[in-house]
């Protein structure tokens, strides 16, 4: 009896340190299962904080990170309604758009994907759109 319990608390152990060095990173990626689309923006949010960083500070040269290419709509919505044809579409433009700026980073390009990502925030989910509007990079000071 006493030896089931210590295998089981080993267990619970060995589970909780595997959730939470899970929780940095969108976890479709890690390991093939499906994450909460909020989970996967915030993600995105970050990234974009950290590479408009490097912008400012390096302008145009290459980035020093690896794009972690996953769609979107691969996440799961916390409501169906707004997974329409028309996410699809703004969907796999943010894709494109976030694959040219790993290829060709510029300020241009990195407004061009904040862009996307207000133009379908516009659409479905207005609640994040001050946070993305500062994302742009602008001729202001910071
Ligand atoms: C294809 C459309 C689309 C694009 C592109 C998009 N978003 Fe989103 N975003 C959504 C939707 C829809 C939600 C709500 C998701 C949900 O509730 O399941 C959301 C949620 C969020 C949230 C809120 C997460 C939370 O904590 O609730 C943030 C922040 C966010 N997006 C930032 C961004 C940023 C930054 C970009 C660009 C790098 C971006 N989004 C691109 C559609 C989009």
């Amino acid at each position: 009896m006493v030896r089931i319990s210590v295998i089981l608390s080993l267990l619970v152990f060995v589970f909780a340190f595997q959730s939470t060095s899970l929780i940095n990173a969108p976890q479709n990626i890690v390991d093939g299962h499906l994450d909460s689309i909020r989970h996967m923006m915030q993600w995105r949010a970050k990234e974009m904080k950290k590479i408009r960083q490097w912008i400012i500070n390096h302008s145009d040269s290459t980035l020093p990170f690896t794009p972690t290419l996953f769609h979107f709509s691969s996440g799961i919505p916390s409501d169906s309604d707004f997974i329409t044809p028309s996410f699809f579409v703004m969907d796999s433009l943010f894709h494109k758009e976030y694959v040219e700026l790993y290829r060709n980073p510029s300020i241009t390009q990195y407004n061009n994907l904040i862009s996307v990502c207000e133009s379908c925030h516009n659409t479905w989910c207005p609640g994040p759109l001050r946070l993305i509007k500062k994302l742009y990079i602008t001729s202001q000071p910071e």
